[in-house]
């Protein structure tokens, strides 16, 4: 069943047109990748699905709602690309305080808790202030705190961006473990790659635009490519500008 759907997308930013006209559909359960370089649009377009940003034209529908709809009602847990932590405030303090402002209830606050603790995997640094964690570290429990109310949507942007093996890895098994539980995650990513190994559908976007849309493996296949980073190439002819 269908989750989203992104209808005719366009936003621009002065003389910058960020997203030129992109539709696109998720269904229930599936993990999507927008893919594409630096520029290409894809944070514009996910801050327009989390209803941070209104788009110029075209609309965006989940679960039959708006965004900010569908905010209001826990539907959607977003990590932006910059997210930040508190330095003084302890992992632990920081799940109690996201899970204080989405659960309606105290036992609703401690299971999204043990759930969060769960989906950092910290261990006893759980109790250490957020400063004195690594840039893996802190991803991990941004996205626990993402994840932990189970949100019907998770918009993920670029989430492995950055981190090193060990935590590459570690978040994107919390993403594939989040996705085979029944949620629905939208993420972009410049590492063509991994999202091969992520994405069950995915487009690659450029300049704003949608070059092309399918599974990893149809994609390989229309661009007669060894990998979606040669199908990338491929697609948008070639020739590469940033
Ligand atoms: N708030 C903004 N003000 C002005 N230009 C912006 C803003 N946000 C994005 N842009 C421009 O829109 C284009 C797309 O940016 P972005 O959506 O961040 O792409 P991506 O996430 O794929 O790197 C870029 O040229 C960027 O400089
Ligand atoms: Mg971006």
């Amino acid at each position: 069943m269908e989750l989203v759907a992104v209808r005719n997308l366009y936003k621009s930013f002065g003389q910058v047109i960020a997203v030129d006209g992109i539709s696109f559909k998720v269904g229930e359960g599936e993990i999507y990748g927008i893919i594409g370089p630096n520029g290409a649009g894809k944070t514009t377009t996910l801050r327009v699905i989390s209803g941070i940003l209104k788009p110029d034209r075209g609309s965006v529908s989940i679960a039959g709602l708006e965004p900010d709809e569908a905010r209001e009602r826990g539907y959607i847990g977003y990590l932006p690309e910059d997210a930040g932590v508190y330095r003084h405030l302890k992992g632990i303090d920081f799940l109690k305080f996201v899970a204080g402002l989405y659960a309606e209830s105290d036992e609703a606050v401690e299971e999204y808790v043990s759930r969060g603790i769960e989906i950092a995997g910290l261990g006893d640094s759980i109790h250490a202030p957020m400063g004195s964690y690594s840039k893996g570290m802190k991803r991990r429990i941004l996205l626990a705190a993402v994840l932990m109310s189970n949100p019907r949507l998770a918009i993920l942007d670029e989430p492995t961006s950055g981190l090193d093996v060990y935590y590459s890895v570690a978040v994107r098994n919390v993403i594939k473990e989040y996705a085979r539980r029944g949620g629905t995650v939208i993420i972009s990513s410049h590492n063509m790659l991994e999202v091969e190994y992520l994405c069950d559908r995915l487009m690659f976007m450029y300049k704003g635009k949608m070059v092309s849309e399918g599974t990893p493996g149809e994609l390989k296949k229309k661009y007669d490519a060894v990998n979606l980073e040669e199908a990338f190439i491929n697609a948008i002819g070639g020739v590469y500008e940033a």
